[in-house]
């Protein structure tokens, strides 16, 4: 299994910076010595062509940030599965906490996704992560096994899927959860999800921690948000995935 450095642009960017970033990534890409890592970029909808067409021949994905349950009809504002398959992604994210935040999203409803995505084509990235106020508690193994249980479609194969870490205390705060707190929460993902699935790690992720967070057993790759709209850090994790796994 490869490693797979996702970057997640948010609510963030716009043509000219998509341009940019994206024909940037391309450039370091192709100019890499190493063996590289899987690379996605997950722009915001709108940016999705733009992002496509800049990728296009490279070895660099494109994924979505969310879709919907429904492969069509009446959801004003809403995406489907089916149609990022069309312009061209590979990839959807579901479930990640901002979503279950602002938009009330239940594991429940982001099983449905995900298994929209599986039937789309798309490899679903399947976001779990305890708050702040759930770790305090102790809650976090509780918390993890039950957005895991309830979040993945049943009877889905380990390569189908990605599933992300992702602390909600540590995204966009620059703290980070120790190396044992990461390996432990990962090696429960695989225990409840019973399979050698793929784990990223999320959450403040950024070029002078991403050594350290790639080398930690069980991590199997990174969901970057802030330090991927920046090309020379977010080229920084890529770099600082080790070789040959
Ligand atoms: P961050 O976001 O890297 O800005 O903490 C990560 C994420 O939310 O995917």
């Amino acid at each position: 299994m490869g490693y797979l450095i996702a970057g997640n642009w948010k609510m963030n960017g716009s043509r000219g910076s998509a341009i940019s970033l994206a024909s940037g990534l391309v450039a370091r890409a192709n100019a890499a010595q190493m063996q590289l890592p899987g690379i996605v970029l997950c722009p915001p909808g709108p940016l999705l062509p733009t992002v496509i067409s800049a990728i296009s021949g490279s070895a660099i994905a494109a994924g979505g940030q969310d879709c919907h349950a429904k492969d069509k009809g009446a959801h004003t504002g809403d995406t489907s599965a089916s149609l990022l398959a069309d312009i061209g992604c590979r990839y959807v994210i579901v479930g990640h906490s901002e979503r279950r935040a602002d938009h009330g999203e239940t594991d429940a409803a982001v099983r449905a996704k995900a298994e929209a995505a599986l039937k789309a084509g798309l490899i679903p990235i399947i976001c779990v992560g305890e708050t702040d106020a759930e770790r305090d508690r102790g809650g976090t193994d509780a918390v993890v096994t039950r957005q895991i249980k309830g979040s993945i479609p049943a009877g889905v194969t380990a390569g189908a899927i990605v599933v992300a870490y992702e602390p909600v205390w540590a995204i966009g705060t620059g703290r980070t959860a120790t190396s044992g707190d990461i390996a432990s929460v990962h090696a429960l993902i695989r225990k409840v999800f019973g399979g050698e699935v793929s784990v990223l790690y999320g959450g403040s992720v950024k070029g002078n921690n991403a050594a350290e967070i790639l080398a930690i057993p069980g991590v199997s790759g990174a969901l970057v948000g802030g330090a991927s709209l920046d090309l020379d850090d977010f080229w920084r994790i890529v770099e600082a995935c080790p070789h040959g796994k």
